[in-house]
């Protein structure tokens, strides 16, 4: 379901949640974890809400969330508190048995949502006319299973911000292109970092359906595909001057899913894992601007009482979609588990998964 899909729909939540405060929701989700126990298991990705994030049993970014999905093998209900995207992922990663549910399903992602399967085929038509056997898909976990399933197929496979530089090494030992989807910045930060210059770097445009390059497209060594998402792209060269005007001594720390311009200007970037690695070691007194998603700011600046911790771009928000996903949804998916009547199960049909497998695996193996 694509956030556009997912807006339309109003959130099923029952009234009863509405009328219920914080106190009582949270003794709720204490009694149900304690019931069931580890057979119910709740990962929370690091984008999520305090009141959500208390009751994860892991936290973790993609790579770590899509690694614990694997392993597990004891939860028969797995609570996924992250986006539609990394529910499908712990899906197709877990066993037949072992029922995903997400929350709220309007928690979408719209970077997701800019590659669609039936665009990704009619792009890949066009690029194999052009250009032959010579192009490896690679595709961004923030991708719906479709299109994991489609670089499965095609010998390709998945990346995380965290380890999008080793696959994309291994990518040009497989072939002499890459198909970068859904988001063309961490496709253009990873490839410039190894060594790519940006004019062998082309963008595909799904809705023109062209190719975005002045000069020979035979020199074309990386096609990203025009997605981006539209929280990291808030942060702007003008945030990292302006901070750096008023305190020359912040270290400005980006995530990849930012602008090549910035994450260029940065002194620091990194995935999420990274950036709360980078504070963790940081020395008492330093002073941060973080460029990536506010719930995770907000976070580290509780957690680092001894560090100056802001945003880099002040009138940043959340992620809405991430922010969908709050406590009484959580409560509701956990009381439908202890009802026996399951709402919400995420379901990726056997045909994906099993091609979507072969592109996490292909990651996995090297994570
Ligand atoms: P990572 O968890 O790989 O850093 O991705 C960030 C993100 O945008 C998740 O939606
Ligand atoms: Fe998608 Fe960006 Fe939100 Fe991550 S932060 S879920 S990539 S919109």
């Amino acid at each position: 379901m694509s956030v556009l899909e997912a807006f339309q729909l109003k959130s099923s939540l029952p009234d009863n949640y509405l009328s219920m405060n914080n106190r009582q929701m949270e003794e709720r989700v204490r009694e149900i974890k304690e019931l069931f126990g580890a057979r119910l298991y709740i990962p929370g990705h690091h984008y999520q809400k305090d009141e959500v994030i208390q009751f994860a049993d892991a936290t973790g970014d993609s790579l770590q969330l899509a690694q614990l999905a694997a392993q597990n093998k004891e939860a028969e209900y797995i609570v996924f508190c992250g986006v539609h995207f990394m529910a499908e992922t712990a899906d197709i990663l877990t066993e037949e048995r072992q029922k995903v549910i997400l929350p709220d399903m309007r928690a979408g992602c719209s970077m997701a949502d800019m590659a669609d399967i039936y665009q990704t085929e009619r792009a890949w038509e066009k690029l194999q006319t052009l250009f032959g056997d010579t192009i490896l898909p690679l595709t961004y976990v923030n991708s719906t299973a479709a299109i994991k399933a489609f670089c499965g197929k095609h010998g390709g496979a998945t990346v995380t911000s965290s380890n999008a530089e080793k696959m994309v090494r291994w990518a040009f030992t497989q072939q002499e292109r890459i198909l970068f989807l859904p988001d063309q910045h961490l496709g253009r930060n990873t490839a410039y970092q190894i060594g790519i210059p940006l004019n062998e770097m082309a963008i595909w445009d799904p809705i023109a359906e062209q190719l975005e390059y002045d000069g020979d497209v035979q020199n074309i060594k990386v096609i990203l595909w025009k997605g981006h998402c539209s929280v990291h792209e808030k942060f702007t060269v003008e945030n990292i001057n302006d901070i750096r005007r008023k305190n020359p001594d912040m270290n400005v720390i980006v995530h990849p899913e930012c602008s090549w311009e910035v994450v260029q200007q940065a002194d620091f970037a990194g995935s999420t894992n990274y950036i709360i690695q980078q504070l963790e070691k940081a020395p008492a007194g330093s002073s941060w601007a973080i460029g990536t998603e506010m719930n995770l700011v907000n976070r580290l600046a509780k957690h680092h009482t001894d560090k100056t911790v802001i945003s880099l771009n002040p009138n940043m928000c959340p992620c809405l979609t991430m922010n969908r996903i709050d406590l009484p949804h959580l409560l509701w998916a956990l009381e439908s588990i202890e009802k026996g009547k399951l709402i919400n199960e995420i379901k990726v049909d056997k045909e994906t998964s099993e091609y979507a497998i072969c592109a996490l695996n292909r990651m996995l193996d090297r994570a």
